[in-house]
């Protein structure tokens, strides 16, 4: 059989080694892989500029490399003119017997909706933002925690010399597993997540009360999606406001206001850092390299078996198939027990 693959939404460190051990696993079991190029704005197109031959020679190499060789976008098929019906002709047009979709909640739900429209298709988790459900965790998101712990390591040199507070924002729209991870590894004093409204006089009071028993500096980690709690104070985090096809702002600034919160009200000097795009790029960590690889060859089998419409899925120690429209039902956020156990090491 002949299959497509496609990588959409936001790159991921990791999605070379799902490319590379779909192709690997499905050389084994008989299958011809055809990458779509740009998520699902190649199927929608077809085109021969869409199209990319995958074996194992072109494969070789790219297990350590980050982004995508298919390159990727953020194209929503059922917004486009004619979408459903264009995907389906090319599927038959490139004589494709089914379709390996890598992505998060976007690109993961076109694919849930065009399973229930029967299209034979198969996913796979990828979003640093680990909010998919069904899935224990999704790749990339290791990297993303490893690159922002280094990061919040390094400003707390540079906070200790200065006396100064350091607010570090990190990615993370919905869910703040990027944070509350990272913040723990980090050793933040503060840790702020979109699912719990952030209290700026909790906050500053947080601050002040390190400060007074002789520590002189802070971290607080937050969250570009996290939002100021009313009756306190409000920010409008969706600076630089624009939607995508999916309907997703992009989001932008909560670090900086609070930095010029909490040096208006504490009186302590405040620096922000905002590692944005930084935590997407470059080499997967080991761990991602092994979850990334164990899903692309679940991914492979799941095809060969013709066991359409799941998504492969880390359950405890397992790569387990789970219905893609489980996945795509709601997002998975934060586990308030970790935001709790956070709270033993604040202020
Ligand atoms: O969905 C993953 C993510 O990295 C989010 O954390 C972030 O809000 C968004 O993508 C940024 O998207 P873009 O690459 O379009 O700026």
């Amino acid at each position: 059989m002949k299959v497509g693959i496609l990588t959409g939404g936001g790159d991921c460190p990791g999605l070379n080694a799902v490319i590379r051990a779909v192709v690997r696993r499905g050389d084994q079991l008989g299958l011809e892989c055809m990458g779509l190029r740009e998520g699902w704005r190649g199927l929608y197109d077809g085109g021969a500029a869409f199209q990319m031959r995958l074996t194992r020679e072109t494969v070789s190499g790219i297990l350590h490399i980050g982004g995508t060789i298919l390159g990727t976008s953020r194209t929503n098929p059922f917004k486009k003119e004619d979408g459903e019906r264009r995907v389906f002709e090319n599927m038959a047009r490139l004589n494709l017997g089914a379709l390996i979709a890598i992505g998060g909640e976007d690109t993961l739900g076109a694919a849930a909706k065009f399973s229930t429209k029967g299209l034979n298709v198969v996913g796979v988790p990828k979003t640093i933002d680990n909010d998919l459900s069904g899935t224990d965790f999704t790749f990339g998101f290791d990297t993303a925690v490893s690159i922002a712990t280094e990061a919040i390591d390094r400003l707390h040199s540079t906070a200790e010399s200065h006396k100064r507070v350091m607010v570090c924002e990190v990615m993370g729209r919905h869910a703040g597993w990027i944070a509350v991870y990272s913040g723990i590894a980090g050793g933040a004093d503060v840790i702020l997540v979109p699912e719990i409204p952030v209290n700026l006089d909790e906050v500053c009071g947080n601050i002040q009360a390190r400060h007074s028993r002789g520590k002189n500096f802070s971290i607080v980690v937050v969250a570009e999606g996290a939002r100021i709690a009313a009756g306190t104070s409000t920010t409008d985090s969706t600076i630089n406001a624009g939607l995508d096809e999916f309907g997703h702002v992009r989001l932008g600034g909560v670090g900086a206001y609070l930095a010029g919160e909490i040096e208006k009200r504490t009186g302590f000097e405040t620096r922000v850092t905002v590692l944005g795009h930084i935590q997407r790029g470059g080499t997967p960590t080991a761990h991602d390299r092994v979850l990334a690889t164990r899903y692309g060859v679940r991914a492979a089998e799941l095809v060969a078996a013709s066991d359409f419409g799941k998504m492969a899925a880390l359950r405890g120690t397992e790569i387990a198939a789970v219905p893609l429209a489980e996945a795509v039902r709601e997002l998975k956020t934060v586990d308030l027990r970790l935001m709790e156990l956070a709270k033993t090491f604040s202020g």
